[in-house]
């Protein structure tokens, strides 16, 4: 890979007796979708949290457009361009769409929270908010409180308000958690969409939503990278069959 936009070394990580990441190296390529997978406690989020510096490794390395960022805490990281959704969403049930994506794009700025009452009223998010929730397709949304939004709603207000920094690399942790089938298909045509203009590391447990979307799918299990491949090898990978996909090989 000539050009990565993130390159992680021989990271590990440990809670207690508990090795959440182990060993764990990976290349992501610029405007990629890459998705992770594995069960339930494999240490997916505790490998983002590393990433986005929330936490820190115990040991290994992590670069990020060609910078060594290990030692970064997460908003020097989010500076220089990364961006995460978390596995629960973060956003003011009782503020409105709009308000919401207001507050996101000050703070993008640097803008002092204490102001909020008045970010509306800015002239940068003037100019920025309409386009903001365009790009997440929620500009007829923009009057109406957050708590009323249907949940993939607010899933794609919190992708609009993660986009406002216009990060170079978008993480998202299980953005489809919690939906109804059916649900998940408008955020995956978002995310479709907004591929091109970023690259994105997708944590997801929905398998239809992984390999309709991913260009590359790495495959954890206890904190292990047991296998990096294009959807097609994934899918014929027998260890990752038994491991993961729970068939009889
Ligand atoms: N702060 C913590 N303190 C102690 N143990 C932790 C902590 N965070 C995670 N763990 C443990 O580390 C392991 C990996 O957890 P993690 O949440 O990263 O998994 P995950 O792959 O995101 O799981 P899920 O699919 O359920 O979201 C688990 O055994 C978990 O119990
Ligand atoms: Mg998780």
């Amino acid at each position: 890979m000539d050009n990565p936009i993130l390159r992680i070394e021989h990271l590990y990580k440990s809670f207690g007796a508990v090795q959440a990441t182990e060993d764990f190296s990976l290349s992501l390529e610029t405007g990629h979708i890459h998705a992770l997978i594995g069960p339930n406690g494999a240490g997916k989020t505790t490998l983002i949290n590393q990433i986005t510096g929330d936490i820190f490794p115990d040991r290994g390395r992590i670069f990020f457009r060609q910078e060594d960022v290990t030692p970064l805490r997460a908003h020097a990281r989010a500076k220089k361009g990364m961006a995460r959704s978390f596995q629960i969403t973060h956003i003011f049930e009782n503020l409105t769409v709009a308000e919401n994506m207001a507050l996101a794009i000050c703070a993008a700025q640097g803008h002092n929270f204490r102001f909020w009452q008045n970010a509306l009223d800015t002239r940068v998010v003037k100019d920025r908010l309409s386009p903001a929730l365009d790009r997440v397709d929620l500009s007829g949304r923009a009057g109406l409180l957050a708590r009323h939004l249907s949940h993939g709603e607010k899933r794609q207000l919190e992708v609009g308000m993660a986009l406002t920094g216009d990060p170079k690399l978008l993480i998202l942790d299980e953005p489809m958690a919690g939906m109804g089938p059916g649900g998940t298909v408008e955020l995956t045509k978002l995310i479709r969409k907004l591929k091109g203009s970023l690259t994105i590391l997708l944590v997801e447990h929905d398998m239809d939503v992984v390999f309709s979307l991913a260009d590359r799918i790495t495959v954890l299990v206890y904190g292990k990278n047991i296998a990096t491949g294009s959807p097609e090898e994934i899918r014929e990978h027998d260890e990752v069959r038994r491991a993961y996909l729970g068939e009889d090989t």
